[in-house]
């Protein structure tokens, strides 16, 4: 069988047309890589061959006027005062002028966000007749993403009182972001054991109460929530920081802390034991 190769050179040889187009789309569908490669090659020494040949026509033609103009200096240099082909250059800039000047008229139309029609926070309208630009929320009415019916795990109530339920079953997954979110937001006054004696404590906040008195060990579920929600006292709201599920994920947390400051070891499940045994025979800190 004859290579590709062979064949180009005996369709050339036979004076017949060549389009490298066939070795291209044969290329293509014959899915081989490596023997598609000659195809690649006589396209390239094609598209090589039309350059060079364009190339030396160009460079005949200004040999011929350079030879022109050589000839009748005077002539070409009062007649002509300009290169020939600078008749095809001037509505080539002419062009660009236009749209360069296109490009300025609609730069000019432009109009950043940053000052767009609007009102600032706070900002007085003469627009309504009370003055202000922001308008109260219709009554009846809600905003997109805001209708919070479930009263315990939006508020930690129920009907109104301070609710020990939790609003969904805690997990151990829960309890684990419970902690990852309570070392996160509470350890820098409450600390990690929940004593409160935090870093920010220890340099002159006031202290928080430690959530192992027997006052915050009764208190219900809801009344961590309701802490973390609202704040409490001098301690501020973590409502816009921390999400609804995950303060509840926290008030579990809180309740793994007491529990941990008041177990026994009838607490530790009896296949655990003996390693709280190796805990305390331990070296000595
Ligand atoms: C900047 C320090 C600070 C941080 C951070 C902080 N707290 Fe407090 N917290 C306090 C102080 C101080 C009090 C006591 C406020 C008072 O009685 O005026 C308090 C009180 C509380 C109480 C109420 C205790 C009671 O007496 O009934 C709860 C519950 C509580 N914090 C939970 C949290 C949780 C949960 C976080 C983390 C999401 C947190 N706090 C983060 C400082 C802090």
């Amino acid at each position: 069988m004859k290579s590709k190769r062979q064949i180009d050179t005996q369709a050339r040889s036979n004076g017949e047309t060549y389009s490298p187009v066939p070795h291209l789309r044969r290329s293509v569908f014959s899915l081989h890589g490596v023997p598609a490669l000659p195809g690649w090659a006589n396209l390239c020494r094609a598209y090589g061959a039309s350059l060079a040949s364009r190339t030396e026509a160009a460079s005949r033609k200004t040999a011929a006027s350079g030879a022109k103009a050589h000839v009748l200096p005077g002539l070409t240099a009062g007649l002509k005062p300009r290169p020939s082909h600078a008749g095809g250059a001037l509505p080539c800039a002419a062009n660009l002028i236009g749209l360069a000047a296109l490009a300025l008229l609609f730069a000019g139309c432009r109009m950043d966000m940053h000052e767009q029609p609007k009102y600032l926070p706070y900002q007085p309208t003469t627009f309504f007749d009370d003055g202000r630009s922001e308008r109260p929320v219709v009554p009846g009415t809600v905003a997109r993403g805001q209708l919070r019916l479930d009263e315990l795990l939006y508020t930690g109530k129920e009907n109104g009182v301070v609710s020990n339920k939790f609003p969904f079953p805690i997990t151990r997954e829960d309890l684990e972001r419970g902690r990852q979110r309570y070392n996160i937001y509470c350890t820098p006054c409450h600390d990690y054991t929940g004593s409160g004696q935090g870093i920010v404590v220890q340099r002159g906040f006031p202290p928080p109460p430690s959530y192992h008195i027997d006052r915050l060990r009764q208190a219900p579920a809801g009344h961590f929530f309701d802490a973390m929600t609202n704040g409490y006292g001098s301690m501020y709201s973590y409502a816009s920081r921390i999400e609804p599920e995950d303060r509840w994920r926290i008030a579990a947390y809180i309740r793994v802390l007491q529990l941990s400051e008041h177990a026994t070891e009838q607490d530790v499940p009896p296949s655990e034991r003996p390693k709280l045994d190796q805990q305390t025979a331990g070296p000595a800190q």
